[in-house]
Formats: structure tokens, sequence, C-alpha cells
């Protein structure tokens, strides 16, 4: 199997937290599979999520993505701008830019043509049902409104793994079956997925389920 992730010995502690978040979180993502993690709230899937990221400081362990280690800040940007698409419970639109573009962001340093990006932008916008609110600011658009226009910028850049966290968690069950179908066909055709999720529907739709407890794999050693 080639690991399009492989997560070894994650430990993340917070400050005044007795457990750690990451309790020695060890975790491989197969090139082309998409794979659910559930858990009760707190056990710590959003951030080993973070963590595939590189976007929080690990206690100890090591995350590799697609047969490169990152260490360093600008290594992991570079790995994130490459290949990864991130889709986080906060939806992080930036407030001052249209939805698209927000969904262009990403795609600035990756793409250099400008009519490139937009025509690209308002494609992944399209395909989670935002065409026509492509000119709005985040604030004058709902809550899952917002979350499908982080979903589309996850998308843009048509990266090799996604990462995406709850995000079915803000929208009515039209736009969930939506977003699922979705990353579904992503799926069929190569990308990696990884969703943290509450809803067993999302999950029984992945090809694979691990439960989180504790910081860790439920059936880890
Ligand atoms: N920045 C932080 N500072 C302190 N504690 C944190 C921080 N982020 C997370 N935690 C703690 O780490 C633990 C794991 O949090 P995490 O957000 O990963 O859980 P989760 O499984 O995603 O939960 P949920 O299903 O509610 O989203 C929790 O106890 C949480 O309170
Ligand atoms: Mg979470």
């Amino acid at each position: 199997m080639t690991a399009a992730i492989s997560a070894r010995g994650l430990v993340k502690r917070f400050p005044a937290m007795e457990h750690p978040a990451l309790d020695d979180l060890s975790l491989d993502v197969a090139e082309g599979e998409m794979l659910a993690i559930t858990g009760p709230s707190g056990s710590g899937k959003s951030t080993a999520l973070y963590a595939m990221a590189g976007l929080i400081r690990l206690d100890a362990g090591a995350v590799t993505v697609l047969g490169q280690t990152p260490v360093r800040r600008a290594d992991w940007a570079r790995v994130r701008a490459a290949s990864l698409g991130l889709v986080f419970q906060d939806d992080w639109l930036l407030p001052t830019l249209t939805a698209v573009q927000n969904v262009e962001m990403p795609m600035i340093g990756v793409e250099r043509s400008a009519t490139l990006r937009a025509e690209r932008a308002h494609a992944a916008l399209d395909r989670v049902g935002l065409a026509k609110h492509a000119d709005r600011l985040p604030a004058g658009l709902s809550g899952g409104e917002r979350q499908r226009v982080a979903i589309a910028r996850a998308l843009a850049n048509s990266p090799a793994v996604v990462l995406a966290d709850e995000p079915t968690g803000e929208l009515d069950v039209a736009n969930s079956e939506r977003v699922v179908g979705l990353l579904r066909g992503l799926n069929d055709a190569g990308t990696t997925v990884v969703i943290v999720t509450h809803d067993p529907g999302v999950a029984a739709a992945c090809g694979r389920e691990v439960h989180m407890v504790d910081g860790k794999l439920e059936d880890a050693p």
C-alpha cells in the first residue's frame, strides 16, 4: 500500500489539559482511499486533521504526505499548496473578499493566469451549487453557503488529498448529499479523501471508518 498520509506517534498536549489531545496517534491513509474519522466530541479528530495539514506544532511524532515529511513551516506551506485541499469546521473565509475571490485564494502562486483562476473558481462554485452567489461577501451568505464556498476553495486546485472537518455539519439533507456526492466523485477519480464526521450516513459513504477515543484510534494497542 502506498500511503497518501502516514501519521506516526502523534502527541499533542494543550496547556491545562490533563489528557493529551493526541495520545500517540498513528494512522495511515492509503492513496485513493476515502476514510471517515468518527468519535465523540473532544476525542481529538480536528486536532488530528490539523496535524495532518501541518497546522499545529506537535509535541512528538511526524506526518508524511505523499512521501514528504515536512518539518519547517515553509515546507509545510509548500506541501499544502501543492497537494492538500482543506475544509475546516470554521470556514475561515476572508470577510472582505467575495465568494469567488475566496475560492481563488489557494490558486494564487500555483496558477499564474488570472483568467484561468477565475474560470476554475467559478466552476468550483458551480459544483457546490453556488454559481449565483459568486460575487457575494461571506457576511451575505448563510452558514451552509459559507461552508460550501470553503469546500469549493478546497477543491479549486484539484488537490491530491482533501482533508475535511465536518464538511456537512451546517448543511441540509439535499446539500449534504451534494457535498458527499462531490467528494465521492473526486475519490472515484483518484483523490484521497479524509472526512471527520458525526453523521453515520457520511461515514457510510466512505470506504473505511476509524473511530477516535481520547486522542487515539479505538482499536490501537
Ligand atoms: N487550542 C486549544 N487549546 C486548548 N485545548 C484545545 C485546543 N484545541 C483543542 N483542545 C482540546 O483538545 C481536545 C481535542 O479537541 P478536538 O477539537 O480535536 O476534538 P474533536 O474530536 O474535533 O471534537 P468535536 O467533535 O467537538 O469537533 C479537546 O479536549 C479540546 O478541548
Ligand atoms: Mg472537531
